[in-house]
């Protein structure tokens, strides 16, 4: 069976969070009293994931290693990778062709807070040997996200930011591929905001019939705009 490597996405340019990310990068910002990145660590080390990627900007990413070192206070190896232009999700998981060689790799988006326990996701990613397998949550604004869009319980596409969403299941910043996620990169091209979208590449994966889903069940919250930052904080301080 193929091992999996975990990749955590810390780039891009929070401009969201402004003022709060003009001197720092928005995963090192506090969350319930720790730092946002540590989350992700957390679920991907608690499954047993501890051979990690990081992707940081450039901007603060000397602050990034400072804080996490080489990742034995955490039982993990981390690698690091330096994004040079924020040019999407797409564009940060693209630099991680090597470090996943032939593994199959989990990649979530470091603002992402969540409590689901990713152990059985993955052994049902590897019993059904698949390519692709997404996230879903209900949410009361899909309009930020990337939405699903299904027919009865199959799922049909992603789509991402739509102005009129025809559900309000957000695929949330957990992805499970293989190795072939790098191939299907090549593929896509920049949006008009432009970047490398994940809707995208996931989007290939469903027209091939190769991706499966899930629905979260546990807390999930994207941390990225101002007032969500705020709520998730005190939503996972007030768990402890
Ligand atoms: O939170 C889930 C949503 O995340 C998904 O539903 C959307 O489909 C997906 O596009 C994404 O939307 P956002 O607008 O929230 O993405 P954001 O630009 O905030 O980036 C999410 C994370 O990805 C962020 O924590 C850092 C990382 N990132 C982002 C960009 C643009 C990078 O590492 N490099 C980048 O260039």
């Amino acid at each position: 069976m193929r091992d999996t490597k975990g990749i955590i996405l810390a780039g891009g340019t929070g401009s969201r969070l402004y003022p709060l990310t003009k001197v720092t990068n928005k995963h090192l910002l506090p969350i319930g009293g720790k730092p946002m990145i540590n989350y992700a660590i957390s679920r991907l080390s608690s499954a047993d994931v501890t051979d990690i990627m990081i992707i940081t900007g450039i901007e603060h990413c000397g602050a990034m290693m400072s804080l996490l070192g080489s990742g034995a206070s955490y039982g993990c190896s981390f690698t690091y990778r330096v994004q040079d232009e924020p040019d999407g999700i797409g564009g940060a998981l693209s630099l991680c062709e090597d470090f996943v060689g032939d593994s199959d790799c989990i990649v979530l988006l470091g603002d992402n807070i969540f409590n689901e326990d990713l152990r059985p996701h993955i052994k049902k990613f590897k019993d059904n040997d698949e390519d692709c397998m997404l996230f879903f949550k209900s949410v009361a604004d899909p309009r930020r996200y990337g939405v699903g869009v299904f027919n009865k319980k199959k799922l049909i596409k992603v789509e991402e930011k739509p102005e009129k969403p025809q559900t309000d299941l957000a695929c949330v910043g957990i992805y499970f591929y293989s190795n072939r996620v790098f191939e299907v990169i090549e593929q896509i091209n920049k949006s008009d905001r432009g970047e490398y979208e994940i809707s995208d590449i996931n989007n290939v994966f469903i027209e091939e019939k190769d991706c499966s889903h899930s629905i979260i069940k546990g807390r999930w919250s994207d941390a990225g705009t101002m007032s969500s930052y705020h709520t998730t904080s005190w939503s996972v301080y007030q768990e402890k």
